[in-house]
């Protein structure tokens, strides 16, 4: 398996859809963000879906909603117990959570960035429905762009650096092999080691090769993979790994959320089996 360089992620995005159609399914979204490639996708993976979670165990709508619902209860407790009045989502895509934080925090300045063009059709969404101000934006950003218009320095290049911030990715991390994520992980701490606070909310999910049903899983991984026309990796084998790699980019206080653990205000039904989702939660400084 090649490294996939930048000017290939954008096979990523139309996973955007798929996901942004959960959400609203959910009641997490508002219609305008359901785009008709979204549900097309979604009925036709839907039996296959179904065939993934009756043989292999592995429910990916449910996964979709644990990492959505958990980074969703870390944000909503930043805001309100710390402090947090700034927060950046890269790899936005189609998430309505930029909407729903907006019209729930009405101090709240809410960056959305991802890839020019899924960030065009943002812009446009959120425009056309009269949602974008002055405090809820959308940016171009590449978070393989070590440089230029596209790079994380360009982006945070406008952010009030004298306020925490927070920043979220949501769905992107397991794409990349570990050397360009750890790229990309490394930047992202020397931008937020200019905030007096900063922290990084991620969805992960690790090699976890202990787990009961692992071969199935790494199948069913696997064919997320080939469905985005990409490689999708599982990084790293435990909790001292994940923290070891994120301190090692930059990172401190690194905390492995388990939705089996963490997840349970999130008023998702249990599913009787360990998860291979992990929410990662670290900070700077
Ligand atoms: C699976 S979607 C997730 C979208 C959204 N976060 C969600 O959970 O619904 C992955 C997103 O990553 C974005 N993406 C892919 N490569 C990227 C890159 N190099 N820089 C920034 N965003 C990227 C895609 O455009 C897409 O919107």
């Amino acid at each position: 398996m090649s490294p996939r360089t930048r000017a290939d992620s954008a096979h990523i995005s139309p996973s955007a859809h798929y996901t942004g159609y959960v959400w609203y399914r959910h009641q997490l979204a508002e219609p305008a963000f359901a785009t008709g490639f979204g549900r097309l996708a979604y009925g036709l993976l839907k039996p296959l879906v179904w065939g993934v979670r009756e043989v292999l165990g592995l429910d990916l709508e449910h996964v979709l909603l644990q990492r959505h619902l958990l980074i969703d209860a870390r944000l909503r407790a930043a805001i309100e117990q710390g402090g947090v009045r700034q927060v950046v989502e890269i790899a936005c895509g189609l998430s309505p959570r930029g909407r729903r934080f907006c019209q729930r925090y009405p101090q709240l300045q809410y960056l959305e960035a991802d890839l020019p063009a899924m960030a065009a059709r943002k812009r446009l969404l959120l425009h056309g429905e009269g949602w974008l101000d002055g405090r809820h934006r959308v940016r171009d950003v590449d978070i393989l762009a070590a440089r230029g218009a596209l790079s994380l320095q360009a982006l945070f290049a406008d952010l009030d650096q004298h306020a925490p911030v927070l920043v979220i990715t949501e769905g992107l991390v397991n794409y990349f092999p570990r050397e360009l994520l750890e790229g990309f992980w490394t930047r992202l701490a020397a931008q937020l080691a200019r905030f007096p606070q900063a922290s990084y909310l991620t969805d992960l999910y690790p090699d976890l090769r202990e787990h009961p049903r692992y071969r199935q899983l790494r199948w069913g991984v696997d064919l997320v993979g080939r469905l985005t026309r990409g490689d999708y990796w599982l990084h790293y084998r435990d909790q001292a790994e994940i923290v070891a790699a994120f301190e090692g980019c930059g990172f401190r206080r690194v905390a492995v959320l388990d939705p089996e653990h963490d997840g349970a205000g999130l008023g998702l039904p249990d599913q009787g089996a360990p998860s291979l989702l992990r929410v990662i939660e670290a900070r700077v400084p």
